[in-house]
């Protein structure tokens, strides 16, 4: 049976292309909504333009009521049906009894090496500490921000050169890569962590 996706995101989206179109021929999954937070974010129009159902929940006007804003994501979510959801910069935080709900079904790319760095700011963090490697994180998403068990990683090493901008700029290419290879494992049902080097 085909799994259904949700991708969320915030932004420009360059991770829910990537996972879009890599789910064709024998993939076992397809993707079949791509929500935002932002209405603005120019991730919908380019999901739109690969033939994806897009919705915008802004969550502006429910200010602190996240509980609503998550009701409204729910009620979305569960007209699309997804087997699986990614989520692919999506800079909401989830409150636990939202992600119970999801939990075991429900991933999140992170550009740091988890454990390591949680929360924002990863590249300076990293280039601050002096680190020789950084990389990216794909796990499955917990109560906790950025803890649940990874389900991949892929490393590259800093150059002595690097601002967080380049930093940035040189793991996207490689998140585009993770993501996608650990998004096809688990929808096969397999969690064996993909590990990538760059
Ligand atoms: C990525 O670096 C991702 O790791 C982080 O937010 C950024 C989103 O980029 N969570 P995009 O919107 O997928 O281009």
């Amino acid at each position: 049976m085909t799994k259904r996706v949700a991708i969320l995101i915030s932004g420009g989206g360059s991770n829910m292309v990537a996972l879009a179109q890599s789910m064709q021929g024998d993939h076992p999954a397809r993707p079949v909504l791509v929500l935002s937070n932002d209405p603005q974010a120019g991730g919908l129009a380019k999901a739109r333009s690969l033939g994806v159902p897009t919705v915008a929940i802004d969550h502006k006007p429910y200010g602190k009521d996240r509980a609503a804003f998550e009701e409204a994501l729910q009620t979305a979510l569960e007209q699309a049906r997804p087997d699986i959801i990614c989520l692919a910069g999506f800079m909401r935080i989830l409150t636990p009894g939202f992600t119970a709900q999801w939990e075991g079904r429900m991933l999140n790319i992170h550009p740091s090496l988890l454990p390591k760095y949680k929360g924002l700011h990863t590249h300076a963090r990293a280039l601050e500490a002096g680190d020789a490697e950084h990389g990216c994180t794909v796990h499955e998403v917990t109560a906790a921000l950025d803890d649940g068990p990874i389900l991949g990683q892929a490393r590259m090493k800093v150059l002595p050169v690097d601002t967080p901008d380049t930093l940035a700029a040189r793991l996207l290419p490689l998140e585009h890569a993770l993501y996608p290879a650990v998004l096809r494992r688990f929808a096969d049902g397999d969690r064996t962590p993909v590990m990538l080097q760059g």
